[in-house]
C-alpha cells in the first residue's frame, strides 16, 4: 500500500500532512545524497503497537549524522518520541519507519558548503514482506560491482549517498531475475547484500563477515548474533570467500526490512539441502517472537508506541 498525501510526517519538529512537506530543489541532500537515514519496523505486540530496537536505531541515526557533520537539533529522546508520534498518527498499517536527516540549502551548490541547516523528516510506509514472490528463500547473484571499501566512505554510517552502490547492485540482480545482490569487497571477500547483512552456516558454526569487511553494523545482525549465542551456537565474525559461501550448509540475510530471510541459491547454485535450513528456521522463528514482544528476556528491545522510550540495554 502506497503512502497518501494525508499520511502524517514529522518534519522539523511538527507533524504535518505528507502532501505539505516541501523540500527545496536546491537541497544538498537531493543533489549529492548529503544526508543520513534509518529504517525501523513496528509490530503488533501484547502491549500494543511497538517499535523494535527504537533507541538503538536512533543512536545509529545520530552517529551517522555526526559522521556527516549534520547538525541535528533534536535529542535522542525527542527523536524516539517523534518516531512514536508518527506511528500513532499513521495507524497499524505503518510497519516501516524512515527517519531522514538531510543538508538543506543556502542558495549555492558547492561541495564545501558549511553552516547549512539540517532538516529532519520521519515518515512511515506499509512495507509488508520486503522480498516477495512466495519462494521459500531468496535467489542471489554475486554483483559485478564491488562494495565500497571502508577507505571510500564510512560504511558504519547510513549515509544516503552510499546507497547508489546498493541500487546499482540490486538492479543488476533484478535484471538477471534474482531477488538480491551479494556484494564482495575490494579483497574479493563477501561483504553483504544490497541492504542486508549475510550469515552462513558451515559445520554447525554461524559465520558472518566482521566490520572490517565493508558492512553496515546491522542491528538485526547484532540481534541474531545475540539470539544465536543464547541458543548455544558458536558465532564467528571473519572474512568469507565466495567459494565458501556457495557450498555453505545454510545462508541467510538479516535486516530490518528483510528480517531474517533464507537464501536458496547464489548464482544459480542451490544452497544446502532444505530451504530454510534447520538453524535458519530456528533463528527466524525466534526472531519473529522477539520482535513481537513474546520473549520475556528481550522485552527491552520492544518499545510500545504509547509509552516513553525504553533505556538502552546494557550488554
Ligand atoms: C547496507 C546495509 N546492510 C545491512 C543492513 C541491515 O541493517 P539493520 O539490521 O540495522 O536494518 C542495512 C539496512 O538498512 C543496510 O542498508
Amino acid at each position: 500500500m502506497k503512502m497518501n498525501k494525508h499520511d502524517k510526517v514529522w518534519f522539523d519538529g511538527r507533524l504535518i500532512d505528507l502532501g505539505d512537506a516541501c523540500v527545496s530543489p536546491l537541497a544538498y541532500g537531493l543533489h549529492y545524497g548529503w544526508g543520513v537515514y534509518e529504517g525501523l519496523r513496528a509490530y503488533d505486540t501484547k502491549k500494543g503497537r511497538a517499535v523494535f530496537r527504537l533507541r538503538d536505531h536512533m543512536v545509529r541515526f545520530l552517529d551517522s549524522a555526526r559522521f556527516m557533520q549534520l547538525d541535528v537539533q533534536y535529542s535522542l529522546d525527542e527523536l524516539c518520541d517523534a518516531v512514536k508520534e508518527v506511528c500513532r498518527a499513521n495507524g497499524s498499517q505503518a510497519d516501516y519507519i524512515r527517519p531522514l536527516a538531510y543538508y538543506g540549502e543556502n542558495g549555492e551548490l558547492g561541495l564545501g558548503a558549511v553552516n547549512v541547516p539540517t532538516h529532519v523528516l520521519i515518515m512511515t510506509i506499509h512495507m509488508g514482506a520486503y522480498i516477495r514472490g512466495g519462494a521459500p528463500g531468496a535467489s542471489l547473484i554475486t554483483s559485478s560491482w564491488e562494495r565500497p571499501s571502508n577507505l571510500a566512505t564510512s560504511l558504519t554510517a547510513k549515509v544516503c549517498g552510499n546507497y547508489v552502490s546498493s541500487i546499482i547492485a540490486k538492479r543488476e540482480a533484478m535484471r538477471q531475475g534474482a531477488d538480491e545482490a551479494l556484494m564482495l569487497n575490494h579483497n574479493g571477500s563477501v561483504a553483504e547484500a544490497s541492504a542486508e547483512n549475510v550469515f552462513m552456516v558451515r559445520h554447525g558454526q554461524l559465520i558472518t563477515p566482521g566490520l572490517s569487511e565493508g558492512i553496515l553494523e546491522g542491528i538485526t545482525r547484532d540481534t541474531v548474533i545475540e539470539l544465536a549465542r543464547e541458543l548455544g551456537y558458536e558465532v564467528v565474525e571473519r572474512s568469507i570467500t565466495r567459494g565458501e559461501i556457495v557450498i555453505a550448509d545454510e545462508v541467510f540475510m538479516t535486516g530490518t526490512a528483510v528480517e531474517l530471510h533464507p537464501v536458496r541459491s547464489i548464482d544459480g547454485i542451490p544452497i544446502g539441502k532444505d530451504v530454510p535450513g534447520p538453524i535458519t528456521a530456528e533463528l527466524r522463528e525466534l526472531y519473529g517472537k522477539v520482535v513481537r514482544g513474546e520473549v520475556e528476556d528481550h522485552l527491552d528491545w520492544v518499545d510500545p508506541i504509547d509509552q516513553k522510550p525504553a533505556r538502552r540495554r546494557k550488554k
